[in-house]
Parts: C-alpha cells; sequence; structure tokens
C-alpha cells in the first residue's frame, strides 16, 4: 500500500496491486452511473450462464422492482456444471474441521458436482420440489454447503439458522416459512466442545410435526433417530445417482430465505431471487476481493448470515475460486487458530469481522507474528464499522502494510455489497468504507429528505435501480416491507436503517461514507444482527417482570452487548431476589432467541423514560450509557426517572443528573 503524501491515515493500491486487479481504472464508476441497468446486464452476462435470456432488465413498480424478466438460469449449475469442463479436479472447497488431530477435507468442482447432484436426489425421492421451504440448523460443514447448492438445483427455498440461535428460534422461522423439512447434524465441534443439535431439535420437530428431518452424523454421537420422519444424510444419498438436471428457475422465482432481525419483536423472511442475486454476488467477489483463478479465499462468516451465504458460498464457486471453511472457534487449540490456518493452506483473501479483529488481537501479537502470512493479499471487514485502532493493528499485524483492507458495507436486504473501495482503486481510510460499488447509487439524507453536505450525519438510502441483488421482499408480509424500508422518504427511496457521513472526498465523482452505524433499533452484537424488541418480547413473558427496555451497550470487543432495563411487579423483594432474576432473564432469552442474545448487563428500574402515549424513548437509554449528551428532553412524560437510571448506570456524561428532575 502507498500512503497518500498529503492526506494522513489515507493509503492507495501500490503498483503491484493495480495491475494484478480486475479493476483499477475509476472510470468505470462513471460509466455504470449513466446507465446502471445496462451495466447490471453486461455483467449478468459475463458473469453467469443463463438458460433463456431476458425480454427486459428491470421493471420498477415502487416499492417493487423485478430484475431480467423472463430469463431462467440455475445457481448450483453455475456454481459447478459450468466450470466442470476446464477445472473439474480444482478444488471448490477446502474444509478444516476444528478437532486438530482430525484430516482436512478437499472437495474438487467434480467431488461437489457429484455430491449435490446425490443429495438432490435424494431430497427428491422425499417428496421435496421447487418451491418447497427447507429449514438448515447446520454447523460449518462440507454438506451444508452440499445441502444448500442441492436446494438450489431442484429449486427448493433454504431458510438457513445459525446455530447459536435457539431450538424455539428454529420453531418460529420453521412455522413462518410453512417448512416442515429440516437438515441438521448431530452434533459439530466448537471450542473443544461437542456441541449437540439434533437431541435439542427432536420437541420442535414433534411440536411442528415435521415431515423429515436429515441428519448429518458429523460427530457420530448416535442421536435419537424416529422412524420414518428422520433419515441419515449417508444412507439417503448412497444409492442416488450423481446426476440430477438443474431446475430452471425464473426471475420471478425465489432462491432462498434468510430470516433477520428488524424493529419488530418478529424476524423478517428476507427473499431473495436467483439470477439477479447471483449477479450481484459473483461480480462484487470478483472485483471487491479482486478474485483470481488461483486464490484461496477464506471467510470466517457463518453460512447462517447472509455473509456466509454471498461470500463463503455462492460468490466464490461462481468465480470457479476455492473457498476455505473453518468448523470452530478462532481459538481452539490455541487463539492463532485462524492465523496457523492461513500460513498452512497459504490463503490470499481473508474475510473478518472487528470483532474477531478485536478479541484475537487481545490475546497478544505473539499469536500471529508466530505465523508467516505473507500469502495474504486482500483483506475484509464486515459487519459493523471497524474502528481506526483496530483497522491498524489488522493492516500492519495481519496485513504486514500490503494488503489493503475492504471495509465492505452491505445487508441481508441487498445481498450482496454496495459500499466499500476496490482494492485496485481505493482509497483504503481506516473507518471508512469507500465510495458505492459501481451500478449502486446511495445517499446520506437529513430528516426532511435532502442529502447532507460531508461531514453531516445523516440517514443512509438507496436509489433506483438499486442492485439486483436487493431483497425480493419479506415472506408474507408486504406490509412489514414497506414500513421497513419504504416509508422514511416514500417508496421510492430505501432506507437502510443505519446512519452515516460522507467525507470530503470523491471518487468516481461520489463521495466516500463513513457509516456510523444502527439508528434504528437493532443491534450488531459482535457483528451479529439482533432486535431489540425480539430481545424484549422474550423478556416480558417472565411474570416477575411488567416493563423492559433493551438497547445496545458498548463493548470494546462485541462493539455493543445488548443492556436491559427492566421493571418489576412491586411486590417482589429486589434486595433478596436481584440475582436470581438476572439469572432468569438471560435464561429466558437464551431459551427463545439463542446464546447469540444473551444480555451483558440487566438494571432494575422503577420506570423507563417515556413519550405521553407510554412508548418507550430508547434513544435515553442509549445516550446514558454512552456517557452522552441526552439533548431534548421535554418530550419525556416521566423525566424524573432519567435522575435514577443515570445513577444506575453510573452515567459520566455531559449533562448534570438535576436537569433532568425538573
Ligand atoms: C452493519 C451483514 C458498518 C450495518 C452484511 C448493516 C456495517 C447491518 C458494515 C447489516 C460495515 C454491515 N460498516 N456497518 N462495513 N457492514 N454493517 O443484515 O448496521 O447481518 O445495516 O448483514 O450490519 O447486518 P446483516
Amino acid at each position: 500500500m502507498v500512503k497518500d503524501p498529503e492526506k494522513e491515515n489515507v493509503y492507495w493500491p501500490s503498483e503491484n496491486l493495480k495491475e494484478k486487479a480486475w479493476i483499477s481504472d475509476a472510470k468505470i464508476y462513471e460509466k455504470a452511473r449513466r446507465d446502471p441497468k445496462a451495466f447490471w446486464a453486461e455483467k449478468a452476462k459475463e458473469t453467469l450462464d443463463w438458460f433463456e435470456e431476458w425480454e427486459k432488465i428491470e421493471e420498477w413498480n415502487p416499492p417493487y422492482f423485478n430484475w431480467f424478466i423472463g430469463s431462467k438460469t440455475n445457481l448450483a449449475y453455475n456454481c459447478l456444471d459450468r466450470h466442470l469442463e476446464e477445472n473439474r479436479n480444482k478444488t471448490a472447497l477446502i474444509w478444516e474441521p476444528e478437532p486438530p488431530e482430525e484430516q482436512q477435507r478437499l472437495l474438487t468442482y467434480q467431488d461437489l458436482y457429484e455430491q449435490v447432484s446425490k443429495f438432490a436426489n435424494a431430497l427428491k425421492d422425499l417428496g421435496i420440489k421447487k418451491g418447497d421451504p427447507i429449514t438448515f440448523w447446520m454447523p460449518m460443514i462440507p454438506e451444508t454447503a452440499i445441502a444448500a447448492l442441492a436446494c438450489q438445483r431442484i429449486g427448493a427455498w433454504h431458510s438457513i439458522v445459525y446455530t447459536a440461535f435457539s431450538p424455539n428460534a428454529v420453531k418460529d422461522r420453521m412455522e413462518d416459512a410453512e417448512s416442515r423439512n429440516l437438515i441438521t447434524a448431530d452434533a459439530f465441534f466448537r471450542g473443544g466442545k461437542t456441541l449437540k443439535l439434533k437431541e435439542k431439535i427432536d420437541r420442535v420437530l414433534e411440536e411442528i410435526g415435521a415431515k423429515n428431518c436429515i441428519v448429518v452424523n458429523r460427530a457420530k454421537t448416535d442421536p435419537p433417530m424416529k422412524k420414518g420422519r428422520d433419515h441419515f444424510y449417508n444412507e439417503i444419498v448412497s444409492d442416488e445417482e450423481p446426476y440430477c438436471e438443474p431446475e430452471p428457475i425464473g426471475a420471478e422465482d425465489i432462491s432462498f430465505l434468510l430470516y433477520t432481525s428488524g424493529t419488530t419483536g418478529k424476524p423478517k423472511g428476507i427473499k431473495h431471487s436467483c439470477g439477479a442475486y447471483a449477479t450481484q454476488a459473483a461480480l462484487t467477489t470478483k472485483w471487491v476481493f479482486d478474485l483470481h483463478p488461483q486464490d484461496i479465499f477464506f471467510s470466517t462468516a457463518d453460512i447462517g448470515w447472509i455473509t456466509g451465504h454471498s461470500y463463503s458460498l455462492y460468490g466464490p464457486l461462481l468465480n470457479g475460486g476455492t473457498v476455505l471453511w473453518y468448523e470452530g472457534s478462532p481459538y481452539h487449540p490455541e487463539p492463532d487458530r485462524w492465523w496457523k490456518i492461513i500460513d498452512e493452506n497459504k490463503v490470499n483473501i481473508f474475510y473478518t469481522a472487528p470483532t474477531a479483529i478485536r478479541a484475537l488481537r487481545r490475546k497478544g501479537d505473539e499469536w500471529v507474528e508466530k505465523h508467516d502470512l505473507k500469502s495474504l493479499r486482500i483483506l475484509g471487514s464486515v459487519g459493523e464499522p471497524i474502528d481506526p485502532d483496530t483497522w491498524g493493528w489488522f493492516f500492519e499485524k495481519v496485513g504486514g502494510k500490503r494488503c489493503p483492507i475492504v471495509d465492505t458495507y452491505w445487508q441481508t436486504e441487498t445481498g450482496g455489497i454496495i459500499i466499500t473501495s476496490i482494492p485496485g482503486i481505493g482509497p483504503f481510510i481506516p473507518s471508512v468504507a469507500g465510495p458505492a460499488v459501481p451500478g449502486i447509487k446511495y445517499d446520506v439524507f437529513d430528516v426532511t429528505g435532502k442529502p447532507t453536505e460531508p461531514g453531516t450525519s445523516g440517514k443512509v438510502v438507496l436509489k433506483h435501480p438499486f442492485g439486483p441483488g436487493m431483497l425480493r421482499g419479506v415472506h408474507k408480509a408486504p406490509d412489514k416491507y414497506k414500513e421497513e424500508y419504504w416509508s422514511e422518504y416514500g417508496d421510492e427511496i430505501y432506507f437502510t436503517g443505519d446512519g452515516g457521513r460522507k467525507i470530503d472526498m470523491e471518487i468516481g465523482e461520489q463521495n466516500l461514507i463513513e457509516i456510523t452505524g444502527r439508528i434504528d433499533d437493532v443491534l450488531e452484537v459482535a457483528g451479529h444482527r439482533l432486535g431489540t424488541a425480539e430481545i424484549e418480547d422474550a423478556i416480558s413473558s417472565l411474570a416477575e417482570i411488567t416493563e423492559v427496555a433493551v438497547v445496545g451497550k458498548p463493548h470494546d470487543v462485541k462493539g455493543e452487548v445488548p443492556a436491559v432495563f427492566a421493571v418489576t411487579k412491586s411486590d417482589i423483594d429486589l434486595e433478596r431476589r436481584e440475582e436470581e432474576l438476572k439469572r432468569k432473564i438471560v435464561e429466558i432469552v437464551r431459551k427463545k432467541i439463542g446464546p447469540v442474545a444473551t444480555p451483558d448487563a440487566t438494571y432494575f428500574v422503577s420506570d423507563v423514560p417515556k413519550t405521553e402515549s407510554g412508548k418507550v424513548i430508547r434513544r435515553f437509554l442509549k445516550s446514558l450509557l454512552k456517557d452522552e449528551k441526552l439533548g431534548d428532553v421535554t418530550t419525556v412524560s416521566n423525566p424524573r426517572c432519567l435522575k435514577e437510571l443515570a445513577k444506575k448506570v453510573n452515567y459520566k456524561g455531559p449533562e448534570k443528573i438535576v436537569s433532568f428532575t425538573t
């Protein structure tokens, strides 16, 4: 990387990097901006094979749109079949199991193709067909990739639930999707432990009357199996043919559902298309990570999140790349596991989240210095803003000041990356994500819907024609779709839920942007997206609690963590029961949502700030936790409670507590 001679902390790609890069000329931004639809259509043709071409590139009936109308293609075909002729024996997936004594597994494109076909045939034999939803509760093992691609091959929709969500969360998502089929594993390994899945989900399978449960016998733990309903993965594929015709998937068809958190208590089933989604996933993988045929791409993102879908699986395979999956914890058996994996496999591209970098940094530089990381060429960050300090460490210690850090901003809803600097163009600036990727238009609006000036914070929005990877609605909830994304500034402007600030620097005639984080009631805990309302709903189900508000509390490793403000029934003896109730709150959240949402702190209070109409104003709770100025408190109907709250959280902010009591 080359340091900017004038501006501090601004880096540009070296000549070396530019020469190698797919994209190194900023003119591409102007070309894409002149006619974004034509740009995406050209890229769709270049990056994918289509069974039938489209009659029309895009159609827009705000707030609905569709891309490549009349086309047909198949994601599994594009990830596998078309690479066979030239790359049959190339490694598609390197799988690193957690137990260090266990052998790595390598799957070539041919292996993956055959196993996907066999499993697709097995799904068909179980009566599963195009348009059927299948829920996954699966760890990072090769069968998860195989099963996802098999769904794509036959046009079934996968709905993948992260393993750190609880069985109840799986149940909610199965019910919403009307899914009666589950794929899981007996157990998997993480942090040296054997974490069971099948046994834990049995109750849910009974309650929803599941038709099929396919179990990968990963850890050989002898899970309970119900005759007729439960099938071992190995047994159902053993007699299947290694060929299965790929189903043509139309532009109007869905290729997967992925549940994510919004501002209400219930997670939303985000719907994604096939060819259009694949176009953005494929192009951004190639350009943003500068993926070349010989590269090994290690994305630490779990398949349970959108990053796992677009960049641990589909993006790299669509480009005929080699992707590396690791099953377990970065600390096992020691905190250098990721660095060891990079060293031993000569990884070229490494994509992870700021939380993980912060946590690994704390373990000490010696763990990373022990390893030769010179194979790395590109580093990526996602999920939350990356603070300059963490950026600096990642840049220097992991990337050896050689590798650009692509700070990729996007969402489950956008399907693919929308804002980031590109390796061959730059610039790379700590905490600045970059310009929008070619073909995407972003802006930052003030409350009235006017674009802000550089340096002024506002709300990050997207403008038509968006990217082809953009969501196709919320499953069974058209009202939610409109309300969450298309109501802030009317139905032609997509509101991301994030705050941001343009900076006074342009690339391709657009300002770079700094993303400052969610401004709605969504948390980013260790880069994992959670809704405050979901956590509040779980806690409100406790009989002892009458009122609850959950907000994000700053945390130096995880970015933020859930903090709970709870009001108990008046007859509860808090002095005696405080610890017990705190435990109960943690337990209920873990049970209803999962360990991923575990509250970090609970404050019992006598009241929370509310409007005249009784709506909790979380903004003040957030400011109190961050020691920030509270701003205008005239909308609070019960300002006296702020004094108690400030004391509880040990508020050291700029305002005097006494002023809240009037
Ligand atoms: C946040 C993850 C700052 C943001 C791909 C967004 C980021 C939410 C970044 C989506 C980034 C993602 N800088 N914030 N580079 N990337 N975010 O749906 O708040 O799990 O709205 O998708 O993560 O989370 P999701």
